[in-house]
């Protein structure tokens, strides 16, 4: 931002007070709205007793209003190339000379008068009078000393300070600018700006729309000029409809380079965003399944990503097991593990889902839910986070183990994810679940909402306790009627109520 100062003399302002006597009435607005633009790069101040003189003082203060004293030029519209120069502007500011002694005593009673506009200081110097300082003050609502209310004119009384107030012509330059309202100027008036992105480590993750396509470019460029610590914009050039559940995505701007490292909850993850998942809208619900395992417990991560499940869980001292199909997640699940000092705690497979319920999962579950493990006091939880497919891998548990059921309080509780775009959410995933498992959880499920994914899809969490019938082979299932005695207990607790769904 400079801060242009110049005499601007009576003699020029009658000047241009005698070329406007040929406009006729209606004109005035607009003949001072083009002298202002005119004379915006030939900074100046003047007082306003001088300019009261004129009668289209008022229409000065409406028009720049109107006009919206602090957005960029109206010329940006339309700039798909970024052109930082281009967003040069003069604008008229209100000032109030002081002395400088009395300066902070005097801003402490002027909070209402004063310029409140972020990256804009509020005194500056006064180029004229080394013991002088200028207050800048809210140009809609400072136009004369009348402008003042009655305490703070008091108080500049009481200070010995002049209350007339003077003009002053500051330039705003592109930083001056936020990222809104430099996307507001540029894109076509009316369209939806949203400006808002996911942070992934030094990366803006963006999701563009239509409209906001021929602007790419300068959208990425502005998310990096305008948000510390981001070098790198990308948009979504697909829906995560792969795999791996990560996106084709396109650099917009800034460094190509995807590898990044992220803090979520107290740990670090490292990781290539183009070839992995990650989400940082998920970091609560991964707070919330992690406070849900005490230390010595075992967690089965079917689909653990890089990681955001698995280690925090084993910092709490638990045993994992972590699993992930892509070859790339799996990489830097063990890199993650490892630089969180978990790789002791965490067992890391490559496999896919179904494999590792029925390999993996299984014989430690043999283990755990063996005959000893009626002196188990640990509990036992699998989380499966693929929200478009995970239910469908429930079948998986259908009949996985051998021999007589344990006591059920230890059987495995699952975290199940899914979307829904139902009405009635909480039921639909319910009833997707009762579908895969062929049983009711009518009286053993609880639903958690984890978050609004799309205007009517949301993604939930459904908890509740692999019934024995469902595990075990040669188990004859009463449909209507399966009712775990633990979770008939908990069903009063908010936290397991079919009926309620918590929202993160
Ligand atoms: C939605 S991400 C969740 C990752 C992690 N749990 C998180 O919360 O960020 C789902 C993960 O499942 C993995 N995946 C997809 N299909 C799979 C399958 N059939 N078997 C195992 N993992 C799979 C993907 O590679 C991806 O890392």
């Amino acid at each position: 931002m400079r801060i242009l100062w110049r005499p601007f003399g009576l003699r020029r302002l009658l000047k241009v007070e005698s070329c406007r006597l040929t406009e006729s009435e209606s004109l005035i607005p607009l003949a001072w709205t083009s002298l202002i633009q005119k004379f915006s790069r030939a900074p100046g101040i003047f007082s306003l007793d001088q300019r009261k003189r004129f009668s289209t003082m008022p229409e000065i203060e409406t028009s720049q209003r109107n006009s919206e004293l602090f957005s960029p030029p109206s010329d940006v519209r339309g700039m798909t190339k970024l052109d930082r120069n281009a967003f040069k502007k003069t604008v008229t500011i209100p000032v109030l000379k002081v002395r400088k002694e009395i300066v902070s005593k005097l801003m402490r009673s002027l909070k209402r008068a004063a310029l409140q506009r972020p990256g804009i200081k509020r005194v500056i110097e006064d180029p004229e009078d080394e013991e002088s300082r200028l207050i800048m003050l809210d140009p809609y609502k400072m136009f004369t000393e009348d402008s003042f209310e009655k305490t703070e004119l008091s108080i500049l009384k009481q200070l010995n300070v002049n209350p007339q107030i003077s003009k002053y012509n500051l330039e705003l330059t592109y930083e001056n600018f936020k990222s809104e309202e430099i996307l507001r100027a540029v894109l076509p008036e009316g369209q939806d700006v949203t400006s808002g992105f996911s942070r992934v480590g030094h990366i803006a993750h963006l999701n563009l729309r239509d409209h906001q396509l021929p602007f790419k470019h300068l959208i990425g460029q502005v998310m990096i000029d305008k948000n510390p610590g981001i070098t790198s914009a990308v948009n979504k050039i697909n829906n995560i409809d792969n795999t791996y559940r990560n996106f084709q995505m396109e650099v917009l701007s800034g460094e190509e380079n995807m590898m990044t490292k992220v803090r979520e909850n107290n740990y670090t993850y490292e990781f290539d965003f183009s070839k992995v998942y990650w989400n940082p809208r998920l970091s609560t619900e991964h707070s919330r399944i992690t406070e849900l395992l005490k230390p010595g417990d075992v967690l089965f991560d079917v689909f653990a990503g890089v990681g955001p499940f698995a280690i925090p869980i084993a910092k709490k001292n638990c045993t994992v097991f972590a699993n992930d199909l892509n070859p790339e997640s799996h990489k830097w699940l063990l890199h993650n593990c490892k630089l969180n000092k978990v790789d002791q705690k965490v067992k890391v497979f490559n496999l896919d889902g179904k494999d590792f319920i029925q390999g993996p999962v299984r014989e430690e579950l043999m283990q755990q839910l063996g005959p000893l493990s009626k002196e188990r006091k640990h509990s036992v939880h699998i989380v499966m986070n693929l929200p478009a497919k995970a239910i469908e891998f429930l079948g998986a548990f259908k009949s996985l183990l051998d021999g007589q059921p344990c006591c059920s309080e230890l059987l495995p509780m699952v975290h199940c994810y899914s979307f829904s775009k139902d009405a009635n959410p909480a039921k639909d995933v319910q009833q997707q679940a009762e579908a895969a498992l062929g049983l009711s959880l009518d009286a053993c499920s609880s639903v958690h909402l984890v978050r609004n994914v799309a205007p009517n899809k949301e993604m939930l969490c459904i908890t509740f306790r692999i019934p024995a019938a469902i595990l075990y082979k040669n188990q004859t299932l009463n449909l209507e009627n399966h009712e775990d005695p633990p979770l008939k207990r908990q069903r009063t607790d908010k936290a397991f109520s079919g009926e309620k769904i918590q929202i993160a």
